[in-house]
């Protein structure tokens, strides 16, 4: 596995692998790598013959009072990590190699990035599809694969690549979660013992929707019950709707294409969020990764 920090260089690794056949796939993460990540690192390896991840906590995603300063890094656990799932090539620059000095020009996502979290995080959207939109030209992947933990984050991924005719498959993959329901973040790390078990009411009340869901019930107000009744032990709701899974609009009646029922809550100063996606086709995995296709 190569480490490589600078653009030229990681331009010239890249060039080699492409001239040799090589398919090239990639994971952008902002580190602290747990398994969702590593979940997403195996199937690109299994799908690539490159797999490239790069390790970049994005300034421009961050808001004023957000925790870009506080979010947690540990490069040399991430390190071992990439090398033992396969990764090829790990790109880990510096804050100046992406952002030059007098940088200035920005990828607006428009209302998909508007919505649901956008509103509570005016700006995060175009500070993610900004450098998402960067990587993907350093890397110029064939593959690039995403949680479905932050669908909305695939949902502007998957439209910047259409609208700017970006050459790259958009792989979405299924939420990783810990034994007892919690899905998996970096930030997850911030929780206190009880803050923690608090916070497994939001995966219960989406898994009790899910489950409604799949013995029949579609009716829209009835499936946000379900997830709403657990949520009562978070300090804050952000949200929690039924929305369409590609336009992100609200079902007001019945799902009958696929849905995201989507939560986002504060616990103590922690945001979370979390969603299930609810889809009457019965190969919910074969739908994910191709949703929007
Ligand atoms: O999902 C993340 O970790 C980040 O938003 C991403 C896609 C790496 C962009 O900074």
């Amino acid at each position: 596995m190569r480490i490589i920090r600078t653009i030229p260089e990681l331009r010239t690794a890249l060039k080699a692998r492409r001239e040799g056949g090589n398919t090239i796939g990639f994971v952008p993460t902002m580190g602290f790598l747990h398994e969702g990540h590593a979940s997403l690192i195996r199937q690109c390896a299994a799908r690539c013959d490159c797999p490239v991840v790069s390790i970049f906590v994005n300034p421009t995603q961050f808001g004023p009072e957000e925790d870009f300063a506080q979010y947690p890094r540990d490069a040399e656990r991430d390190q071992n990590l990439c090398l033992k799932l396969g990764v090829k090539i790990l790109f880990m620059p510096e804050p100046s190699e992406v952002y030059p000095t007098g940088f200035s020009t920005f990828v607006e996502p428009g209302n998909l990035g508007n919505v649901l979290c956008g509103e509570f995080r005016p700006g995060h959207f175009r500070g993610v599809a900004t450098v998402v939109t960067k990587l993907f030209n350093m890397v110029q992947p064939n593959l690039a694969f995403f949680g479905q933990k932050d669908f909305q984050q695939v949902a502007v991924i998957r439209r910047l690549v259409k609208d700017l005719n970006l050459p790259v498959d958009i792989i979405a993959a299924p939420t990783i979660r810990e034994a007892d329901g919690l899905a998996m973040s970096s930030r997850n790390t911030y929780l206190s013992p009880e803050n923690r078990q608090r916070a497994l009411c939001i995966s219960r009340g989406l898994l009790k929707a899910e489950a409604a869901f799949r013995g029949g019930t579609r009716d829209a107000e009835a499936l946000l019950a379900a997830a709403k009744t657990e949520l009562n032990e978070m300090d804050e709701i952000h949200y929690c709707e039924l929305v369409d899974a590609l336009t992100l609009e609200p079902v007001s009646r019945e799902v009958n294409r696929a849905a995201v029922l989507a939560v986002a809550a504060m616990v103590g100063r922690t945001r979370l969020i979390d969603n299930v996606l609810l889809s009457p086709s019965a190969d919910t995995s074969h739908f994910i990764s191709h949703l929007g296709d």
